[in-house]
This record gives structure tokens, sequence and C-alpha cells, in this order.
């Protein structure tokens, strides 16, 4: 891979979490691996008092805690650190947006950075349009001289209208190609992976539609609470926390049909397709196909856990999900009559991302089975933890008869030798760089997903009597849930099944 070219990435809300756990750390990993530009700058900014040497401090623990670097290296560090300034202002004020074009034009000149800026907006979703707007007004969005980008987080929104204002309001000061939506999980490695599975093998794609796929399903279960998110998570929930994004992400990706090239439109345009054609829920089946809950108190390893409600920030007559499962069909000549089934949720037995692709069965059943089950040919493609790939297919049980066994083909990424995964955000901050929007989430792309999401959340807004189910905090979340699945014999995937009350937290 090939060093980006100069520039300066200037952080907003640099004081805050992201950019000492996640921002600095994968940009030092860069460093380490030499993907960081020769000539090249970090500028924080927010609202805090620190002088350079006090924010550079703050800096260096990040690196120390969070790099993944058993050993920092001294001299890497040190060359890094003396690459950070730190400029305090008031985000919301114009007047000190002329301070900071004077000290970006400055720093330019100083580090030769070729006036290539990349603005990296670390805040509260609220200060997108204000600090976008700002930047604009300064004159500091023209590409006269270098590029101009901005990266901003998820939430983008929280409807669908408030997404089209944000877009719309980017879009004055910005043009599409400038801005760069991160949601990390297109990031993490093995998420791209999908597209190398699908598109750089011969032998699943042909099996991949509607005539051979019975169902499929997605996971992304998550063993921690809310932690201190308390305030944020109760006015958003799974549905728009997780679901929105993430888990639509990967389902465009498992859906998508080939682009042409691996052009980042091309391929976002595909995407786009598939989020258009999810079959709107409407609103007297949500409650049918859309399975919402939240984790009560209860005891893990004997030790005693909280309910939602108890967290810190949450309303305690919260009716926020911690859970939600939905089943829904994409109506489009691939999948048509394939439904798709996804689930997510805080306080379930353990951390697993997975995509689980089922195959229709033989259409005659030569052989008797050990387990009789539509899925017993699986793809599961998982994401994290122990990512990998594994194939579930029948052998004859050795011995007389024709006794069919499920058995297991597994690929594990950790049995590469001598591979480093990088984070999602090591990959993000490099694509951004270099001007690769792949990765990164597309504004209609946004509005599609959302426009699958708003009467889910209107029918649970206008019908307080569609029911909100508790689940005790260590379990699969509703057992509701489970009829969603159509089928005989038919369940999700439980990665950790059959686990006793001591042992409901479980390493996969
Ligand atoms: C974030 C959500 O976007 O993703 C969190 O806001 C969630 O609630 C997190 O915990 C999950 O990310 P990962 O990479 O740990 O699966």
């Amino acid at each position: 891979m090939e060093k980006p070219g100069n520039c300066i990435i200037v952080i907003f809300g640099a004081s805050g979490d992201l950019t000492s756990r996640k921002l600095i750390p994968a940009l030092f990993e860069l460093k380490l691996q030499q993907l960081l530009p020769e000539k090249f700058c970090i500028v924080g900014v927010s609202r805090s008092e620190f002088t350079n040497e006090a924010f550079c401090e703050k800096m260096i623990k990040g690196i120390r805690s969070f790099s993944g670097e058993k050993e920092i290296p001294a001299e890497q560090l040190q060359s890094f650190i003396d690459q950070i300034s730190y400029m305090s202002m008031d985000m919301a004020s114009p007047g000190d947006y002329e301070k900071l074009g004077k000290l970006l034009t400055d720093t330019d000149q100083k580090f030769n950075t070729g006036g290539n800026w990349l603005f990296y907006l670390a805040t509260p979703q609220v200060m997108f349009e204000i600090i976008s707007g700002h930047l604009g007004s300064a004159g500091l969005t023209n590409q006269v001289n270098g590029y101009r980008r901005l990266i901003i987080e998820k939430p983008f929104g929280h409807d669908l209208e408030s997404a089209k204002t944000l877009n719309r309001n980017l879009l004055k000061v910005l043009t599409e190609d400038q801005v760069y939506r991160i949601d990390h999980y297109l990031g993490k490695e093995t998420v791209q992976n999908l597209l190398v599975t699908r598109f750089a093998n011969g032998i699943f794609e042909p099996l991949w539609n509607r005539n051979y796929v019975h169902h499929i399903e997605i996971t992304s279960a998550e063993s921690i609470g809310v932690e201190n998110r308390g305030k944020y998570y109760d006015s958003t929930g799974a549905l728009r926390d997780m679901v929105q994004n993430h888990l639509l992400q990967l389902v465009s990706l498992t859906a998508m049909e080939p682009p042409s090239s691996m052009d980042s439109n091309w391929i976002r345009n595909e995407k786009t397709k598939v989020l258009q054609s999810l079959r709107p829920i409407k609103n007297e089946e949500v409650e049918k196909y859309v399975i919402r809950g939240q984790y009560v108190a209860s005891k893990i390893r004997g030790q005693p856990i909280p309910g939602y409600r108890e967290e810190h920030g949450v309303d305690p007559d919260s009716h926020t999900e911690t859970y939600v499962a939905i089943k829904f069909y994409i109506d489009n000549w691939r999948w048509g009559g394939v439904p798709f089934y996804i689930r997510t949720g805080k306080r379930l037995p353990t951390n697993v991302t997975e995509i689980i692709i089922h195959f229709k069965r033989t259409p005659h059943y030569l052989f008797a089975r050990e387990e009789m089950s539509v899925g017993s040919n699986q793809l599961v493609i998982r994401i994290q933890p122990d990512e990998g790939i594994l194939l579930k297919f029948g052998m004859k049980l050795p011995g007389a008869g024709f006794i069919v066994k499920n058995v297991n083909m597994d690929f594990h990424y950790r049995d590469l030798a001598n591979i480093r995964v990088p984070s999602a955000y090591e990959r993000l901050l490099y694509d951004a760089m270099q001007g690769d929007s792949t990765l990164y989430s597309r504004g209609d792309t946004v509005e599609a997903a959302w426009s699958f999401i708003d009467p889910i959340q209107h029918a649970w807004a206008e019908n307080p009597s569609i029911k909100i189910f508790g689940y005790p905090a260590g379990t699969w979340g509703p057992e509701h849930a489970d009829d969603l699945i159509e089928g005989q014999n038919l369940t999700w995937r439980y990665p950790c099944k059959n686990l006793t009350d001591e042992d409901l937290y479980c390493e996969l």
C-alpha cells in the first residue's frame, strides 16, 4: 500500500473520547505501518483550554492504552507527537473559523502539507451542520489549493426527514464526494471480505439467490449494557443505534448485485439499490415482524446486573428497546420470497456478529440425518470475534448404513501467520486521505436506510400497545423473536446454546 498525499487532519471535538481512544491510536498505527503521508500533521480543536503539551500528553495516554501495541517505540511516538498541535475555539462562533483558517494556512507553510485538509467532526451530531456551515462561510471548504474533505460519524439524523435536512445542509458547502460518512462496520476486515468471498470465488455466487438460499440471518449481539451512554442510548434505541446503520450495511453487502468494477460509486450504487428494494413494513405489520425487547435485572455468574431502566441516565419508565429482531423481504429478482432475519441487542450472552446463509435442502432425501433441519448447509460468516468463515455440510457417519452428520469446514483469520488485521479506523482514515470513499456511506444510501426504519419508529410511537418484551440480562432476548423464523425446526443460530445459568457469558 502506498502513502497518501500530504495533508493536515483537523479533528473537531478533539478533547473527547473518540479522539484519544480511536482516532489518534489509529493514526499512530498508520505511522508504524508507514502509511501516513510524508508531510503530515494533526490539529486538534475543541472548546477545552489545553496547552499543546497537555493535549499531547492526553494523546500519548490514549496511544498507550488503546493502540494495541505491546511496546510503543519511543522514537516513533515522539516524531508522531511532534506533528500534533491544539487550538481552543468556540465551534459555534464564526469569528473563530477565521483564526482556524489562519492557523491551517500557517501550518501548511510550516509543514509543507500541500493545502490538503481533512476535517474530522468527532462531535455530537447537533454540531455537524453548524461546523460545516461555518467552515463553508469562512471559505475553508473551497478546493482551490488542495482538497478539502469532511468526515462525520453516525448518527446521520434521527429519521428520514432529519437525515435529508443534514444532507441538504452539507451539500450547501460541500459536494457529495467531499463528504465521508463513517460507519465503522465498513472498516472491519471481515465486512470487506464479504465482497471478496462473494465476488472472487466461483463457487458461492451461483448459489447466492432465491433458488438455493432458504433464508438469511444476521446477528449482532453484545454482552455489554449501555455503560456510561445511558442518556444518548435512551433517546436512540437499538433500531437507530445498530439496525439503521451497521446491520443494514451488512444486509446491503450480503444482498447486492456484483458491481461492474471496484469503483466506489459502482459499489455504493449496488448497495443503495438493495436498501431501496427493502419491502417497507406496514404500520399494522410491525407488531408481527418486529420484536422489541428491553433487558431487565438478572444475575450473571452470580453477579447482580441492573435492568436497563436502572442504568444511569435512563428514564425509569423508559420504553426504549435494547433488543430488536426483524423479519423482512427484499423485493428484487435475486431475493424475491427469501426471508431475511436480523437481530441485535445489548446484554445478550456473548459478543458476536455473524451472517448466516441457510441453503435449501436437497429436493429429495436419500439418507437419514442426525439432525433434520432445512438449514443443513450453512455458510457462517463470522464478522467478529474469531473472524472467519464456516461451512456446514453433511457427511456420512463412518460405519453401517448411510447416516448423515453435519460437519464443519472452518477458516479462522487468526490462522493466517504474520498477518496484522488493521482496526476499522485505520482503514477508514487511510482511505479518506487517499480519497477513496468506497467504505463510507453515501447520502442516498443513508436516506434509503431511514426509509425502511421510519415506518417502524412511527408504528411504535403511534401504538403504545405494541409490546416491548422484557428479557433477563444475559439471555438471548425475548423468546417471541424465535417465532419470527418460519419453517419447521427452525430458529436462530445460537452460538452458545444450552448454557447453564453459571455460564451465560461464553467465549466463542
Ligand atoms: C456503535 C453503537 O455504533 O457500535 C454502540 O453506537 C455499539 O452501541 C457499537 O456498542 C458496536 O460496535 P462493535 O464494533 O463493538 O461491534
